[in-house]
């Protein structure tokens, strides 16, 4: 319910929009690029346009060409980006001074979108304060305790499917991880609400990467793409803010186990600096929606693709799924994250000069694990190109070989969330059907994430 005290929601949203800019903020420190690793010496826009579209041919003919490190030089203004590709590296960047190496700068794309209060694009204090509130959330008592929800939502999607049908299974994948995000994070049940924000979400998501480069440049948001992208914003924000003014309110606040709820409660109970604004709560919370829903989408088509193409496969899945092993499910998830990485690398930003794998890197010079190339090496993975889950049965591939949640202390908060869900998912869809792949597919890039070129169409029977 609003007071007195509220602005109203849309001067929130317009503030926001206002002082949010891409690549601003902090800015990092000017840098010194000579005696950087290789790389080529395209033009930087032809760079940035690989990096963004191509990435899934791009970066691993860079690794062939120039070895295990080496320089992109990417917009704005030719910044260097240095991959690394082995564990030893990974290891090195994810172990960094999180006061040196800073990770919300790489993400400040995202800024009018998620809001400058975002996990994903603080750093130092601010990233410390905001990881601690949200941990509970995700820890392994909460996890458990969102179980059945995942469990009821998975049942009343899959439960809709028709025998013999053909579809997109990305498409329904997103309506269901949507679904459960909506109910886990919001903990929103009433359908209406429900219903006007599903749209919303979905817009948001939905943004190319032409919107994206183009909040740099503010005047842009009165036309096409750019202004229904604002307009969207402020009717997610209504929507949301109402939520988050209710649910302070609400009676049955000390009974509910969703994320907004909990968080509220923690600052109730908790002292004055657990006290989240409704800015930050709304930053949170969109954070949560967009990083937690098409991730995991594209992480279960690709494993009903992989499975859909291979009998043999299926058929170990299906006992598995029937006899309720669920480790050899989460093995599934995991390999096809492996194949098929959802993200394609982790970036930091250096506050002043640092080493990694010996070699010296100045201050404001990004790096960071191809996460691409890692998980394609045939010296970290056997026979990369084969989809095969028994690499995670009863053992684990060496530390850092296998990273499609980033590590350390920015390792993404949902990792344990998203197994838990998609062990779920997989195990009702494949107790109850028989999945077929409906030809082949490739990845393509998706805003941020890569998901399956033609939606990973499956065959359901
Ligand atoms: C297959 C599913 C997912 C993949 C592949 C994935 C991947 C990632 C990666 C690579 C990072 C960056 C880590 C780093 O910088 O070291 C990240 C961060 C993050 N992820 Fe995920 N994610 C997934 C699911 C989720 C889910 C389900 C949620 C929430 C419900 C979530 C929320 C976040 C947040 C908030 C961060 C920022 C963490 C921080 O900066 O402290 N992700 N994720």
């Amino acid at each position: 319910m609003t007071t007195v005290h509220d602005p109203p929601t849309g001067d929130l949203t317009a503030r926001r929009f206002q002082r949010m800019r891409p690549f601003g903020g902090e800015r990092p420190p000017a840098v010194d690029a000579t005696g950087l690793p290789p790389g080529p010496r395209w033009p930087v826009l032809a760079q940035s346009v690989a990096l963004v579209r191509f990435r899934h041919r791009f970066v691993p003919a860079m690794w062939r060409r120039y070895g295990d490190v080496f320089t992109l030089r990417i917009v704005p203004g030719g910044r260097p980006l240095v991959l690394f590709t082995r564990p030893e590296h990974a290891k090195e960047i994810f172990a960094g001074d999180p006061a040196v190496f800073h990770a919300g700068k790489g993400n400040a794309i995202l800024g009018p979108i998620m809001g400058e209060h975002s996990l994903l694009l603080q750093d130092g204090r601010e990233h410390q304060r905001a990881r601690a509130l949200l941990m509970p959330a995700f820890n392994g008592q909460a996890l458990r305790g969102y179980r059945g929800l995942v469990e009821e939502v998975t049942r009343e999607q899959v439960g809709r499917w028709r025998r013999g049908e053909e579809f997109r299974s990305l498409d329904r994948m997103n309506a269901l991880t949507l679904e459960v995000i909506l109910r886990v994070v919001f903990g929103i049940t009433d359908e209406h609400r429900l219903a006007r924000l599903r749209p919303c979400v979905n817009r948001t998501v939905d943004i190319s990467p032409a919107v994206l480069l183009g909040w740099g440049y503010p005047f842009l948001q009165r036309f096409g793409p750019w202004k229904r992208t604002v307009d969207n914003a402020y009717r997610l924000d209504e929507l949301i803010y109402a939520e988050i003014r209710e649910r302070r309110t609400a009676a049955d606040l000390d009974a509910r186990t969703d994320v907004l709820s909990t968080l509220i409660r923690a600052g109730r109970d908790g002292d004055e600096g657990d006290r989240l604004t409704d800015e930050e709560l709304r930053d949170q919370l969109v954070t949560l929606l967009l990083a937690g829903h098409e991730t995991t989408a594209s992480a279960l088509a690709w494993a009903l693709h992989e499975l859909g193409r291979d009998r043999a496969q299926l058929h170990r899945a299906r006992e598995a799924a029937r006899a309720g092993d669920d480790a050899y499910l989460e093995a599934v998830l995991k390999e096809s994250m492996r194949l098929h990485p959802v993200i394609p690398m982790v970036v930091r930003t250096l506050m002043q000069p640092a080493t990694v794998g010996g070699i010296d890197l100045p201050a404001g010079a990004t790096v960071g694990p191809s996460i691409l190339v890692a998980h394609a090496r045939a010296d970290n993975h056997p026979h990369p190109e084969r989809f095969d889950p028994t690499r995670f049965v009863g053992h684990h591939p060496p530390v850092n070989t296998w990273i499609p949640f980033g590590g350390g202390v920015r390792r993404c908060i949902g990792a344990g969330f998203s197994l838990m869900e998609g062990v779920v998912v997989l195990r009702e869809v494949l107790a109850e059907y028989d999945v077929t792949a409906a030809g082949a597919d490739g990845p393509k890039v998706r805003n941020i994430t890569s998901v399956p070129r033609r939606g990973s169409r499956i065959r359901v029977s």
